[in-house]
C-alpha cells in the first residue's frame, strides 16, 4: 500500500510516499480501508520533533481517517467486515497511522459513520470533536441555557465546539479571522460571530451579554487570549486552554473577584472510560445529524506536505482532509 511515512523529523518536506506491506490485523485489531484522513496541527509539531510526545522513526503519521473495515481479528466484536467507520486512533494501544491507504489499529478505536455523511466529514471526527466535547462537558461542565465563548471557532474543534453546544442549548458565540471563517461558524449554529482580526470585537462580546460576559470561554490561542479572556467570563466562569502557541505574561488578579476557573486539557490524557463516553456522545449527534463535520481543503496523499503547511496558516474553514 501507499502511505506517508518519516524517517526524521522536519519541515514537510520529511512527509514522504513510499511503498510499504500492508498491515495485518493481530488480536484486538481491525484493519481499516481508509478514504479519507484528518490533519490536524498536533501532527505538524510531532513531525517537527518539537512535541512533548514523539514516536519512534520511522512512522507514518495520523490518528484519524474514515473508510470501511476489511479485516477483523477473530477476538473482536461489534465490529464487522464491511462496516462503514471513522476511525479516532489517539488513544490507541496500536495504531499502523492514517496517512495511508489502510490502518490497523485496536478495534475500540473505531466508530459507526452514518450513511449520510462523506468519508472526508468521517476523518473531520476523531482528535476535533473528542476535544470539543470533553472541553465543553468533561472540563468545563455545560450546562443547557449558559454561554460559551469559542475563541478561534473556524477550525477543526472551534467548528466541532459551536455545534455540540448549540445542540446542548447554548448560547454560542465564536470567533474567526476572516470573513469565509465567520460566515461558516455563523451557519454552523452560533448565533453570534466576532472578528478576532478586529481591535473591538470584545465589547461586542460583553455588549450581547450585558456586561455579564460567556459562562464557558474555550481558547485556541491562549498565549494570545488568555489575559483578555478574564475580562470577557462570568462569574463562576471556566476557561479550557486547549490551544497555545507560546508564553504569556499577565496579571493572574483578574481571576480572583468573579472567582474564575482555568484549566487545561490535552486530550490524550483522557482516560479510557471518558473516551467511551465522548465517542458515545459523538456517534448519537452524527447520528441525529446535531453533528455535521465541515471539510475544508481536501489534499491528496502526495500533497501532506501542503496539508501541513495550510493547517498551520491563517484563515482556517473547516477541517483539512488527506484523501489516500
Ligand atoms: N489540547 C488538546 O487536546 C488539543 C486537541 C486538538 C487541538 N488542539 C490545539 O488547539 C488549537 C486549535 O486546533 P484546530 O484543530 O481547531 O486547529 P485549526 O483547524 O488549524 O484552527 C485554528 C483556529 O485558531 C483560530 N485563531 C487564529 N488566530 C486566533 C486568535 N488570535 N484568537 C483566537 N483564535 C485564533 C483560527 O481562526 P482563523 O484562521 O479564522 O483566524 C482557527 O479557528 C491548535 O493549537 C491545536 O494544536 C489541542
Amino acid at each position: 500500500m501507499k502511505a506517508i511515512r518519516v524517517a526524521q523529523f522536519g519541515g514537510p518536506e520529511v512527509l514522504v510516499v513510499q511503498d510499504v506491506p500492508t498491515p495485518e490485523a493481530g488480536p484486538g485489531q481491525v484493519r481499516v480501508k481508509l478514504e479519507a484522513a484528518g490533519i490536524n496541527p498536533v501532527e505538524t509539531y510531532i513531525r517537527a520533533g518539537t512535541y512533548a510526545r514523539l514516536p519512534q522513526l520511522p512512522y507514518t503519521p495520523g490518528t484519524d481517517g474514515a473508510g470501511v473495515v476489511d479485516a477483523v481479528a477473530d477476538d473482536v466484536a461489534g465490529v464487522a467486515v464491511g462496516d462503514r467507520v471513522y476511525v479516532a486512533a489517539l488513544l490507541a494501544r496500536a495504531s499502523t497511522g492514517t496517512y495511508a491507504e489502510y490502518v490497523v489499529c485496536d478495534a475500540s478505536c473505531v466508530h459507526p459513520l452514518p450513511a449520510t455523511m462523506t468519508a472526508g466529514q468521517g476523518a473531520a471526527v476523531g482528535v476535533p470533536y473528542a476535544t470539543a466535547w470533553r472541553a465543553l462537558f468533561q472540563k468545563a461542565r455545560l450546562q443547557p441555557g449558559e454561554t460559551v465563548f469559542v475563541h478561534g471557532a473556524s477550525g477543526g474543534v472551534g467548528l466541532a465546539a459551536v455545534q455540540i453546544a448549540r445542540a446542548h442549548g447554548a448560547d454560542v458565540l465564536g470567533s474567526a479571522g476572516t470573513a469565509e471563517g465567520l460566515e461558516l461558524i455563523r451557519s454552523e449554529g452560533a448565533h453570534l460571530a466576532l472578528n478576532h482580526a478586529s481591535e473591538v470585537y470584545l465589547d461586542e462580546l460583553l455588549r450581547v451579554t450585558d456586561g455579564r460576559g460567556a459562562d464557558i470561554v474555550l481558547e485556541m490561542l491562549a498565549n494570545v487570549n488568555l489575559e483578555r479572556d478574564l475580562a470577557i467570563t462570568a462569574q463562576n466562569g471556566r476557561i479550557v486552554v486547549i490551544g497555545s502557541r507560546g508564553a504569556l505574561q499577565f496579571n493572574p488578579r483578574g481571576t480572583m473577584a468573579r472567582e474564575l476557573t482555568i484549566v487545561g486539557m490535552a486530550y490524550w490524557n483522557t482516560p479510557l472510560a471518558d473516551d467511551r463516553q465522548v465517542h458515545a456522545g459523538i456517534c448519537a449527534g452524527l447520528e441525529a445529524g446535531t453533528l455535521r463535520p465541515a471539510v475544508g481543503r481536501q489534499f491528496s496523499l502526495g500533497e501532506a506536505p501542503r496539508a501541513h503547511d495550510a493547517v498551520m496558516a491563517p484563515g482556517a474553514h473547516g477541517k483539512i482532509v488527506l484523501l489516500p
